[in-house]
């Protein structure tokens, strides 16, 4: 068996060690262009040029959760897409969201100014059931995040394309249920992945209809949110703050105004990072279940996009 690795952004050598070492007998090298053809690739970012030369690629597996840069490219018609299914992000992502949701609703970010002031100053406390949390997308990610949420008390609701039931979440799907989620929720967890559908989801008019106080938490991809809507919302008071860790440019450019408005945190696109050694061993584990012909879990639809 033969595995390229051709990872944009992330050094190879890891990555081939620690899949040589789990997939002894298999050949696995970086891929270069005019290679032999191979039987599985694991990729970040790879250029189109390794897939039209490598159409028999049975598995292309992304060391990332997201496929939305993957599905721009045109990939062998009989290979397997295969997404990290959680791979140690899910906690991350929980740990991620609650640190943000609590920050927001205790006011430590307040808490924190006054102190650089030396100020000694209480503030009143709020109420769980005044900050329904709203979680867009219940996959891997979502699901986890809202039970760590929902651990903590606060009202949980999620939406997804599809229903689900979920203990301690309410849960809405569909366009026909999106307002009614949306007009139900203050805190805006989005989790969904990038596709058709989704692009611009969050925008002027969506993050209109949540409740009074509302507060943003951006942690899927940047081109969910319409940038030029959210400062303007701030600043008029239509929403309390937002939490970003994905924009439409990345890195965030310095000049960006994201970086310096007093109701926003930036982070660097580091909610879930992908985790070397567990990732590995997820795809190793696929590689195996594909070669004796059984199922593995995250194939990606290519026509639903995710
Ligand atoms: P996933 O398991 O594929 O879950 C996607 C969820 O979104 C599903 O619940 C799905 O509904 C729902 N959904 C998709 N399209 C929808 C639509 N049009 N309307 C309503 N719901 C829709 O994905 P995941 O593993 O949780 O990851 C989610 C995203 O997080 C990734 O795609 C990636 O972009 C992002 N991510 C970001 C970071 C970071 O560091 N910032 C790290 C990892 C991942 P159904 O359940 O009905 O199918
Ligand atoms: C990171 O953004 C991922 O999709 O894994």
């Amino acid at each position: 068996m033969k595995i390229i690795v051709s990872l944009t952004d992330n050094r190879p050598d890891p990555w081939i060690e620690g899949l040589k070492a789990e997939l002894p007998g298999a050949q696995i090298e970086t891929w270069q262009p005019g290679a032999a053809q191979a039987d599985h690739a694991v990729v970040w970012a790879p250029s189109q040029q390794l897939l039209d030369e490598q159409p028999q690629l049975h598995g292309l597996f992304n060391i990332g959760a997201g496929v939305d840069a993957l599905l721009k490219l045109k990939v062998p018609p009989q290979t397997r897409i295969v997404r990290l299914d959680d791979a140690g992000m899910s906690v991350q992502m929980a740990e991620y969201v609650c640190h943000t949701l609590i920050r927001h609703f205790r006011e430590f970010d307040v808490y924190e100014a006054d102190a650089r002031e030396g100020r000694w100053s209480y503030r009143k406390p709020r109420l769980r059931r005044d900050f329904p949390v709203g979680i867009m997308g219940l996959g891997v990610l979502g699901e986890r995040v809202a039970k760590a949420v929902a651990q903590f008390e606060f009202p949980v609701l999620g939406w997804s394309r599809s229903p689900k039931a979920i203990d301690g979440v309410k849960v809405f799907s569909g366009e026909a249920q999106f307002d009614e989620f949306l007009s139900s929720t203050r805190v805006l967890v989005n989790l969904l992945p990038l596709t058709d559908a989704t692009r611009g989801i969050l925008n002027r008019n969506t993050l209109g209809k949540l409740r009074p106080g509302g507060y943003l938490i951006s942690i899927a991809r940047g081109a969910h949110l319409v940038e030029d809507d959210l400062i303007p919302m701030l600043d008029a008071g239509q929403l309390a703050g937002a939490t970003l860790d994905v924009f439409q440019v990345e890195p965030l450019p310095a000049d960006h105004a994201f970086w310096r408005h007093p109701k926003i945190t930036v982070t660097p696109h580091g909610s879930a990072r992908t985790l070397r050694e567990e990732s590995i061993a997820q795809i190793a584990g696929k590689i195996r279940a594909m070669e004796q012909g059984l199922p593995v879990s995250g194939v990606v639809d290519p026509v639903r996009g995710y």
